[in-house]
């Protein structure tokens, strides 16, 4: 009994150590104590039955439990394969008098049925429980980082990242020290990601090269996700034929083309057999695509699609693709439309191993969008529903603005009406085509918090857990975060109060009822600025005018997008009458006088919402502040900074937007507040 064989140990991945300096995240040591005071057994072979098996070791090292490899002993927690034909990511897990037993067919299942366990904490290991299965919703559970290998001119090194430079690259190439991919592998691991995309969709030259030259560099980051149940895949240019081949042309029906990419590819999986596959990028904002040589984005994705098949690898393919150099005076051009233009006619043309990754709403990551259109329309393809966890315009991780809510709403949004299929069924192959599944932009960097702002891991950490599974209350899985994270179970209530509502706080100081942007242009979408997009060639207009504001994108007098909408929704959007006051300016351009259904008038709830979600802010202050002396000093110190920053930025979002309506409509505020 505590005898290690020696064979065992050959198969050990130690957990890495996490770098000096390094916040733990969700997983302190303080979160393994239930586990690591135990006696547990952990059975099996693989790379990922090895990380759970780290991971006890590491646990029980630190609080006194044992790890107990063979012969019969009082066991407290076994984590051992099943022979069951069951999905390798599934798991079960039960408990008689004694003993919690966790168990599935595969490492993964195994790795998340551990962490299930973790999650519970105590809990796990009192009563008895029935044998109960856990299955994801989502097959594709996927991280983009949009991580340049080298430092761009403009965008810098992650681009829309917040926290600092990528822990994947430096200088052009892969690091050296991997400590803290290692760890973030393990952080993804434990929330249930599986696959991680490793560079920038906008790809220049450095990271072009990872497909070809430095191929090493990706095996490398390769062996860190592995253990931890994550494919990697690569960001790859349309013109890798000619940039990277020589070729004169990457016409995608050209069959030099088709071999350039069979070759390619097959020099990939001869290097990482557990290769993912491809993300593109095409035909959008300036990157290269099919349409150069008069093909469209089917035929474009169906020849990367031929190369990956024989491995089994899967292309990603984005359908944000849009007229970026639009004529602001152009007033048949709609933005929103455009993805649905683009790739509703293409349903049913696109290779089996093809996902068509769509942005949840049909713009671009707004606090406020309607679900995308093109997720209903194209039931012979499979989709993903991308998301952003990168705060881009959401307050870039110097705001609190807790997403989770937000993503489960659209998760949960059911796309033919009440009772009828949701996004996330579409996502998870529940509706007709099969699962895509669900992606998000990361919001990781270098920095010591990871997220920038400490509170932003519950985000990464929050994605996770709904792409797992859509239907946990947003609520449960902050309280998780916050159970796993800090250490004093005293903190738990005041946290909730002031995440929870964070999303509909920052909604509230920033543009109104769903009309987007009104953010400062310039390249970093900071801040407020209500004309910043007006005049600009980006699609993104609001339209305010002495009269009223909103866009109308109704059948009957707008650009017709409501059409796009199966329905009730087409019909639901079409009325002012019936469309939600949330998203009522994104679809209709209104007096400031309308009446809203919630009563008030446009222009009063733009100056009530602006004055409430400034006070919510100035409230989250005062939240935070009782908490000194009971979370750690440096999670004090930087969130006490940018709550500070938050609330500077609040007060201009709230004097410019309501100055700025008061000027244009000449209607005073009905409390008589102070609007310059
Ligand atoms: C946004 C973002 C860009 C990004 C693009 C995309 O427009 O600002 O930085 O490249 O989305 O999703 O491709």
């Amino acid at each position: 009994v505590g005898t290690t064989p020696p064979e065992a140990l050959d198969d050990r991945t130690p957990v890495a150590p996490l770098p000096e300096g390094v916040h733990p995240a969700w997983l302190p040591a303080s979160a393994l104590r239930p586990v690591g005071s135990r006696r547990v057994r952990v059975v099996g072979d693989g790379p990922v039955v090895a990380t759970v098996r780290g991971e006890v070791e590491a646990a029980v090292a630190e609080h006194g439990g044992t790890l107990v490899d063979l012969g019969p002993a009082d066991l407290e927690l076994v984590c051992a394969p099943d022979d069951g034909e069951e999905d390798p990511e599934s798991f079960v897990v039960a408990r008689d008098a004694s003993t919690t037993t966790v168990r599935a067919v595969a490492g993964n299942g195994l790795l998340y049925g551990f962490h299930h366990v973790v999650r519970q904490g105590e809990s796990a290991f009192e009563g008895t429980l029935e044998l109960q299965r856990h299955a994801p919703r989502q097959p594709v559970r996927m991280l983009d980082h949009w991580d340049n290998a080298a430092v761009h001119p403009v965008m810098g090194q992650v681009e829309r990242g917040y926290a600092g430079g990528s822990i994947f690259y430096d200088d052009g190439v892969v690091r050296e020290d991997l400590s803290r991919a290692r760890s973030y592998a393990r952080l993804l691991g434990s929330i249930g990601i599986n696959r991680v995309g490793l560079n920038n969709v906008n790809v220049h030259r450095p990271e072009a090269l990872l497909l070809t030259e430095r191929l090493p560099d990706v095996v490398r980051l390769a062996e860190v996700f592995r253990p931890h149940g994550i494919k990697v895949h690569l960001s790859v240019s349309f013109a890798a034929p000619v940039t990277l081949g020589g070729l004169p042309t990457a016409d995608p029906l050209d069959p030099a083309v088709g071999e350039w990419w069979a070759r390619t590819t097959a020099a990939v999986y001869a290097a990482i057999p557990d290769f993912g596959g491809y993300v593109v990028k095409a035909d959008s904002e300036g990157q290269p695509g099919p349409f150069a040589y008069g093909r469209d984005h089917a035929d474009g994705a169906n020849v990367l699609a031929r190369a990956l098949a024989p491995f089994g690898g899967t292309v990603f393919w984005r359908a944000f693709v849009y007229n970026h150099r639009q004529d602001w005076r152009d007033r048949s051009t709609d933005r929103a439309r455009a993805a649905h233009d683009n790739f509703a006619p293409l349903d049913g043309k696109f290779d089996p191993n093809v996902v068509v990754q769509v942005k949840a709403g049909p713009m671009d990551f707004q606090a406020r969008e309607p679900i995308s259109p093109v997720i209903a329309a194209m039931p012979r393809t499979r989709l993903a529903v991308e998301l952003q966890v990168t705060q881009e315009y959401t307050g870039q991780q110097k705001h609190v603005c807790h997403l989770v809510p937000q993503w489960s709403e659209m998760l949960g949004f059911p796309l033919w009406g009440e009772g009828e299929p949701t996004v996330a069924d579409v996502a998870g192959g529940r509706a007709s085509a099969p699962a895509g599944g669900v992606v998000a932009v990361s919001n990781v960097g270098d920095d010591r918090f990871w997220t920038g702002h400490p509170l932003a891991q519950a985000n990464l950490f929050g994605f996770g857990r709904l792409t797992w599974d859509d239907r946990i209350a947003p609520e449960d899985v902050l309280d998780e975060w916050i159970g796993l994270t800090f250490a004093d179970p005293g903190v738990g209530k005041a946290l909730h109060e002031l995440m929870d509502g964070s999303w509909l706080t920052y909604e509230r100081y920033t543009a109104p009822l769903g009309v987007g942007f009104m953010v400062s242009p310039a390249r970093h979408h900071y801040g407020p600025d209500v004309d910043g997009y007006e005049y600009s060639s980006w699609g993104t207009y609001h339209f305010a005018d002495r009269d009223g504001v909103g866009v109308d994108r109704t059948r009957a007098t707008g650009t017709g997008y409501t059409g796009q909408y199966p329905a009730p929704w087409r019909d639901l959007y079409e009325s002012t009458e019936t469309c939600p006051d949330e998203l009522l300016l994104f679809f209709h351009h209104v007096p400031y006088e309308h009446v809203l259904h919630s009563g008030t008038t446009v222009i009063q709830h733009i100056y009530d919402t602006h004055f409430a979600g400034r006070e919510e802010v100035e409230r989250m202050v005062a939240t935070w502040s009782a908490l000194e002396g009971r979370v750690p000093e440096d999670v004090f110190g930087r969130v006490t900074e940018l709550l500070a920053e938050q609330l500077r930025c609040a007060t201009e979002w709230r004097d410019q937007v309501n100055t700025y309506f008061r000027r244009k409509s000449g209607v005073p505020d009905a409390r008589g507040r102070r609007i310059y």
